[in-house]
């Protein structure tokens, strides 16, 4: 097989990372690196090793200079609405990174987009991409009944920069991580959250840095989040801690080693399952798979988008002081989505949607 063209777009410090990972994947050939700032992408030309790659500030006109074949969307979250619609209406597909869109009503329209033009748009959600969790996982359906899954989380990152100027700085940028990884578990959708966020006395963030969220999901399973970005001492693994409660037992994962479980006083021993690869190079992986194959991957804008939902119904609670229900969240991103939608065709797709949770868990078609 001839290795995939892509043109990345954003070559700031997450692109970086993408540039390494791309040169070290034989199934894609970088081809260009678009960037606003030109700078950046010449510098990401000589990250990837090569500063003749061809850069610029425009993905059509780049995209259709270097006969680029996918995108990869590594810029601010602002970004990745125009940028995926600009790319799927070029007939290109999209992996773009975490989060889909900034607000669930930009998701929306994506979604909307990928479904009128057949192109498909996968979200990079790094961290579902991983061997252990997989395994944890295996763990958590040996449990039978479940009541509880949590996950704790201490880190003490100084960021410097955006992350310590934004708002809900750790809802937004971080929980969405362990979110994701929540449904992957619990292979089930969220129902309703109450949440706090606050930022402890000593924090260096502006935003708040911490949160506690109890999140329930279908089966009437919680899901518990402590999480902070200014605690220090004893801190976390990157992934939490976690820990899943079932009538059987109990299954534990500190998010770097193996996991493990206890059923009636006994180590269970959980079915092997397929690997996954590692972070990006495992979404990237998944997406050059889809492409040639056709089948749906994980993180596919539909799939992905009641991961940011958690994240928006989570910072509703915490505003409003009340529990919000997650079905409340995707109704009224799709009324915003329907009324801001400038395109005719995914207006039309919008409006056919009955529930929006079932347009987003339906089977979605093959993809290419
Ligand atoms: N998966 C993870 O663990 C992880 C970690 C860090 C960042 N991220 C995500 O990666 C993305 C990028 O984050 P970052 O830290 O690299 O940001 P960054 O600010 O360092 O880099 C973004 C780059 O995109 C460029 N850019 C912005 N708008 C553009 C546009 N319209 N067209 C072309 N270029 C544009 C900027 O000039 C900049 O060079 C974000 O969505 C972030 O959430 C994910």
């Amino acid at each position: 097989m001839t290795p995939l063209r892509v043109v990345q777009v954003g070559a700031g410090g997450m692109g970086r990372a993408w540039l390494g990972t791309v040169a070290a994947d034989p199934e894609v050939e970088l081809v260009g690196i678009v960037d606003l700032d030109l700078d950046a992408a010449r510098a990401g030309a000589e990250t990837a090793g090569d500063p003749s790659i061809p850069v610029g500030t425009s993905l059509t006109a780049l995209a259709a200079e270097t006969g680029a074949e996918a995108v990869l969307d590594v810029t601010v979250p602002v970004a990745h609405h125009p940028i995926t619609l600009e790319a799927l209406h070029a007939g290109l597909p999209v992996l773009g990174e975490k989060p889909a869109a900034q607000t669930v009503a930009e998701a929306l329209s994506l979604a909307a987009a990928a479904e009128s033009t057949g192109v498909l748009f996968m979200v990079s959600q790094s961290r579902r991409y991983n061997d252990r969790l997989v395994a944890f996982r295996q763990h958590v359906r040996g449990l039978g009944d479940l009541g509880t899954l949590s996950t704790r989380f201490a880190k003490a990152p100084h960021f410097g920069g955006f992350r310590e100027e934004m708002d809900d700085v750790l809802l937004l940028d971080m929980a969405i991580h362990p979110f994701d990884s929540a449904r992957y578990v619990l292979e089930r959708d969220p129902v309703s959250v109450y949440c706090e966020s606050y930022n402890p006395s000593w924090s260096w963030y502006r935003g708040d840095a911490a949160a506690a969220a109890v999140f329930t999901f279908e089966d009437d399973i919680r899901y518990v989040y402590d999480g902070s970005w200014c605690a220090p001492g004893a801190e976390t693994s990157w992934n939490g801690d976690w820990r899943a409660s079932g009538a059987a037992g109990t299954a534990l994962w500190d998010g770097d080693h193996d996991p493990s479980s206890d059923l009636d006083g006994t180590p269970g021993s959980p079915a092997a399952a397929d690997g996954v690869g590692e972070e990006i190079a495992g979404a990237l992986s998944s997406f050059v798979r889809a492409l040639r194959t056709g089948v749906t991957p994980d993180g596919e804008v539909h799939g992905n988008i009641m991961s940011l939902a958690m994240v928006e119904a989570a910072i509703a609670s915490t505003r409003s002081g009340q529990r919000v229900v997650i079905d409340e969240v995707l109704d009224r991103a799709h009324a915003e989505a329907l009324a801001a939608e400038r395109d005719d065709a995914a207006r039309e797709r919008l409006a056919a949607w009955g529930s929006v949770r079932n347009a987003l868990t339906a089977a979605v078609p093959a993809t290419g």
